[in-house]
This record gives C-alpha cells, sequence and structure tokens, in this order.
C-alpha cells in the first residue's frame, strides 16, 4: 500500500501536527517571492524555514560598518506572513565569512580582542534585530572535525575554545527567548557525537543555556543507517537538548568515501560518470530513496526529543547538491522533482507517517 499517487489532500505539516516541526532552506530567488511553485509547497507542507544564505556573515555584513538586511528582512518577513517558524542559519561560521573578519586593523595580525569585539558586535545586531521574530539560531556551525577534536578555524586559533562559549552568551544577551542551537555534519559519528555532548555539558555547568543540537543530515543512499541515526539521537538527547535534523538530503549519486558529510571547502571536477542521470533517477534507485526516507522518518517519529526535521531546499530543482561536491550536476535528493512533483520518496514518508499515527507509535 503506498498511498495515492498524488498528492492531493496531504500535507507533511497536518501530519507531523504535535510531533515535530517539518521545514524547508530557501535559496534567494525563493525568499524574493521569484519561485511561486516552491513557495506553494512550502505553504502547503512545511511549518518552519531556514535561510540557505541570506542571513550568514557574508551575506548580511560584507563590510566592517557595513550590514546589509534587505534579503534577510524579506525572508523574515515571509515566514511571518505565512504562520512558519523562522530559524536563523548562521552566526558563527569558518566558511562564507568575509576574509576582513580575520584581519587585523590595518592589515596587521589579529589578535584576541579584535576578533571578540567583531564576534560580539555582529551577534549583538544580527540576532538583536530579529528579536523575538526569529525562533531558532544555529548559533555555531561545524567547531568540530569527525574524530571530535576542535576543528582548526581561525576562530578557534584566535579565540580558543571560548569562542563557541561567548558566541552564545552573546545570542543569549541579545535575544533571551530565541532557541539557541549547535549545528553540525557527521555528527551520527560516535566521536563527533561525543564531542557535541561535552561541548554542551561543559557550557551548561558555565551556566550558558544551549536548547538544541542540530545534525545537518547532509546523507547519501548508503549511509549512515537508520540505526545509526537513531543511536545517535538517543545519545544526543541524554543531554536533555531537542534534537534537530536541521539540512537533511539524501544524495542518491556517487560520493567518494573521503566527501561523505558537507565540507564545502572540498570540490571535484564534473565528469559523466560522476553525473549519471541528468536525465532522471532510473526506477530502483528512486525506490530506494523512497524506502530510505521511510526508515529514517520512522526512526524521528518514535522519539520525542526530536523538534524540527528541515530538509535543504524544496525540490530538485534548487538542491544545493546540484553544485556539491561536483559543480553542475543533475541531482535528485529530496522529495519533490525538478517540475515541483512528489516523488515516491514524498509518498514513501507520507505512508510511513499514515502508519506511525494508526499504530499509535
Ligand atoms: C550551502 C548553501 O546551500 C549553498 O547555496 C552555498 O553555496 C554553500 O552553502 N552546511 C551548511 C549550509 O551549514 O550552510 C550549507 O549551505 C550546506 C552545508
Amino acid at each position: 500500500m503506498n498511498g495515492d499517487r498524488t498528492d492531493a489532500g496531504t500535507s507533511l505539516r497536518e501530519m507531523l501536527k504535535g510531533r515535530f516541526l517539518i521545514g524547508a532552506a530557501l535559496n534567494d530567488a525563493q525568499i524574493a517571492g521569484q519561485d511561486p511553485v516552491a513557495l506553494g509547497i512550502v505553504r502547503r507542507h512545511f511549518s518552519a524555514i531556514s535561510p540557505e544564505n541570506v542571513l550568514k556573515w557574508d551575506a548580511v555584513h560584507p563590510e566592517p560598518d557595513r550590514y546589509e538586511f534587505a534579503a534577510a528582512d524579506q525572508y523574515v518577513g515571509l515566514g511571518e506572513k505565512h504562520g512558519l517558524f523562522v530559524v536563523g542559519h548562521v552566526l558563527v561560521w569558518h566558511e562564507q565569512t568575509p576574509s576582513w573578519v580575520f584581519e587585523g586593523a590595518g592589515g596587521g595580525t589579529l589578535n584576541a580582542d579584535l576578533l571578540l569585539a567583531r564576534l560580539r558586535e555582529h551577534v549583538h545586531t544580527v540576532v538583536g534585530r530579529y528579536r523575538g521574530r526569529v525562533h531558532a539560531w544555529d548559533v555555531v556551525n561545524e567547531a568540530f572535525e569527525d574524530d571530535g577534536s576542535w576543528r582548526k578555524t581561525p576562530w578557534y586559533t584566535v579565540l580558543g575554545e571560548e569562542y563557541v562559549s561567548k558566541a552564545f552568551e552573546f545570542a543569549r544577551e541579545a535575544d533571551s527567548g530565541a532557541q539557541l542551537c549547535y549545528n553540525d555534519y557527521n555528527l551520527w559519528k560516535a566521536p563527533k557525537y561525543e564531542a557535541a555532548i561535552r561541548l554542551v555539558t561543559s557550557l551548561r555547568q558555565r551556566g550558558i543555556g544551549i536548547d538544541g543540537i542540530g545534525e545537518q543530515g547532509h546523507w547519501v543512499l548508503d549511509g549512515p543507517s537508520a540505526e545509526e541515526v537513531e543511536a545517535m539521537i538517543v545519545e544526543l538527547a541524554k543531554t536533555g537538548a531537542q534534537i534537530i535534523i536541521t539540512e537533511l538530503d539524501l544524495d542518491p549519486l556517487p560520493r567518494p568515501e573521503e566527501l561523505i558529510g558537507a565540507d564545502i571547502s572540498k570540490r571535484l571536477a564534473r565528469t559523466p560518470e560522476r553525473d549519471p542521470y541528468p536525465d532522471g533517477l532510473p526506477e530502483g534507485l528512486q525506490q530506494r530513496l523512497a524506502q530510505r526516507y521511510a526508515d529514517l522518518f520512522r526512526v524521528f517519529v518514535k522519539h520525542p526529543e526530536v523538534s524540527r526535521v528541515t530538509f535543504w531546499g524544496v525540490t530538485d530543482a534548487d538542491t544545493w547538491l546540484n553544485h556539491w561536491p561536483v559543480p553542475g550536476r543533475t541531482n535528485h535528493p529530496l522529495l519533490w522533482d525538478r517540475q515541483g512533483r512528489p516523488k515516491p520518496a514524498f509518498h514513501a514518508v507520507v505512508e510511513a507517517l499514515r502508519r506511525a499515527s494508526r499504530d499509535g507509535a
């Protein structure tokens, strides 16, 4: 029983009411109102939105004394207009951050006081502007390597571990009511979730509130398994933090092992072998993708600590995986195809949710 083949009458948001928020990330064109197909899907199926790029440091704060809030304002306004839970992504990251942030005054070397002052000013300005309107913030992105060690970013090199606690402190000062989250990829790898757990525990011990842990969820067809994802949820949930899948997509195209996750600094050149399905995903893979989405949603609904699941994109036409790790591919990782039609993966998720409700799970 696969349910009907259209999405008539179904709404992921309605089916997930009382369980968790279901979100989608919006790109610049969608935020600017130029993609009615995607916006129609968002209004019907989603209860939360994230901004793919418009709230990143390079977009919002390109020069020391210049903020550009026009697109971010539109994004927040869109969420308010449609009554959506509005996510802010991201305050502190080593990517998509202008080089001036990590340069000393007048071309000199950067010292800790100056970087800390920049961090404080940026977080206060951005979070303060949307106080009470952006409901959750990814405060820090990707502080750890897959082995659980600290990633040696300029933030870490100049400020040490403190940069994370300071970012959370400043965000809390700017909006005491927002949900504040730590976000990373590959948290299903034990050394990495252990690092996240240590971080949350140490912040809490010092009285710094952290509400959520986000696993990006940029996964591939073969892994992580639903069991690995469930183990991650169970372990992270022991901290008492909410668990959020912040950037879900399942990549069905070939991906070398060292690119599992989402290190956006790494790239591979496009070759025909790396772009095998420009005319559409073959039925067998379509079904595997569907099965895997269903397995994962069965896990998500089992755990009340999961408070939101957000897809990184709406349809396959706009997925960032058309551009990463191989630029110019035709990728197929989401629930809607390039024309905005629901895929077998959509129907499989709907069916999994129906069954979960029926079985009282
Ligand atoms: C991606 C965006 O989707 C792209 O448009 C952009 O070119 C690069 O960044 N992890 C994150 C997101 O936390 O911010 C990234 O978003 C994807 C990986």
